[in-house]
């Protein structure tokens, strides 16, 4: 890796906040955004002095790859506040893993680990007074890469961008979801870019999603793209089912997102003596337990929502309803994940990173 001084980092501040302009009680995933970006240019083949300034509009000419080509990768992660003010991330390390490896299948350079932290940390202190404590209270954290270059030719660019843009996101309470399991379109397949958050992955979706949506669906649950016999994730999260009172999940591949939150819940289901057996879920064995009653639950796993139950399913015109269930899986590993990251209950794994 390139040997880069993080204390060389540009700080330009905002000569004025927005923050009393913004009703936090009343906060639109993803709306509002805070005063201040992290942004680091690569060119001449190396990253440059890395810049945090003030949140703005930037100036791309048309020509630039990400354009046309969808060279553009993406992360999601969350900062949180406890009642002390102080602050932390849940697992950073993961997701600076996880943007180099979805860069890197893009065919665009890895981003330096310690850039990525001092840039984070220092946008988090400039904008701490945006992240509010209490639980389920949080500030998104969205770090991406862009191919910058002006050239409408199909290779990869000479030149990126890399920016960390922030969001105030309130207590996410989720209603469960319906889920469609999919037939007949794919988000992904082998060998291709399933496994990297690939901007182009998320656009994929929106089509066959909107057409589940029509008929009541909010979310489709993916399955493998040659037969569409094995349950893989859903559209941002993964997913979980509950057979009596074991877990089932898939295991990665290069269709699936490795997820912070899955491998976080598979942890603390060992903690828990919960078995949770990382294995292909056939949609067959899923119906017939549905069938049989031993279907207790299904929920995803994604930062946003943390932990999202799943309320009924369907799959060729058959429709389960899932009977939601008290002291259920889902609101015990929501409710442990939110406890670790609000700093309120020991971390025996070591998950939390505190901003200093
Ligand atoms: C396709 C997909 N699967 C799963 C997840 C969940 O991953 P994580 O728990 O790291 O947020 C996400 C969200 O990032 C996603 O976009």
């Amino acid at each position: 890796m390139i040997e880069i001084n993080p204390n060389e980092i540009v700080v330009v501040k905002s000569e004025t906040s927005k923050i009393n302009t913004v009703d936090f009680s009343n906060l639109v995933f993803g709306r509002t955004f805070t005063d201040h970006m992290f942004v680091c240019d690569f060119e001449d083949g190396t990253w440059q002095t890395p810049k945090v300034m003030p949140y703005q509009a930037m100036t791309i000419e048309p020509s630039a790859r990400v354009f046309h080509y969808g060279q553009a990768v993406f992360e999601g992660m969350k900062a949180y506040k406890d009642d002390d003010g102080k602050i932390f991330l849940f697992r950073p390390d993961q997701n600076c893993d996880r943007i180099n490896k979805s860069s890197a299948r893009l065919a665009m350079p890895d981003f330096p680990e310690n850039y990525f932290f001092k840039g984070l940390e220092t946008l988090l202190k400039l904008d701490s007074e945006w992240i509010k404590p209490g639980v389920g209270n949080s500030l998104y954290l969205r770090p991406f890469v862009i191919a910058t270059e002006p050239a409408i030719s199909a290779s990869p660019a000479a030149t990126y961008r890399f920016i960390i843009i922030c969001s105030p996101a309130k207590a996410y309470y989720n209603e469960p979801v319906r889920v469609l399991f999919a037939e007949k379109y794919s988000r992904s397949a082998d060998g291709g870019v399933g496994f990297a958050k690939a901007a182009g992955n998320y656009a994929a979706q929106f089509y066959p999603t909107s057409l589940a949506q029509k008929r009541g669906y909010q979310q489709i649950i993916w399955t493998d793209a040659s037969s569409h016999q094995y349950l893989e994730e859903a559209g941002t999260m993964n997913i979980f089912f509950r057979i009596n009172n074991k877990l089932v999940t898939a295991p990665n591949n290069d269709r699936i997102l490795d997820g912070v939150t899955r491998k976080s819940v598979i942890q603390l289901a060992e903690d828990m003596n919960i078995e949770c057996d990382v294995k292909r879920v056939s949609v067959e064995e899923i119906k017939t337990a549905a069938k049989d009653g031993s279907l207790k639950e299904i929920f995803g796993a994604g930062t946003a929502a943390v932990i999202s139950p799943v309320s009924a399913f369907e799959h060729s015109g058959d429709v389960f309803e899932i009977e939601q269930i008290e002291d259920s899986y889902a609101s015990l590993f929501k409710e442990k994940l939110l406890r670790i990251q609000h700093n309120l209950s020991e971390d025996k794994h070591g998950w939390r990173y505190e901003v200093k």
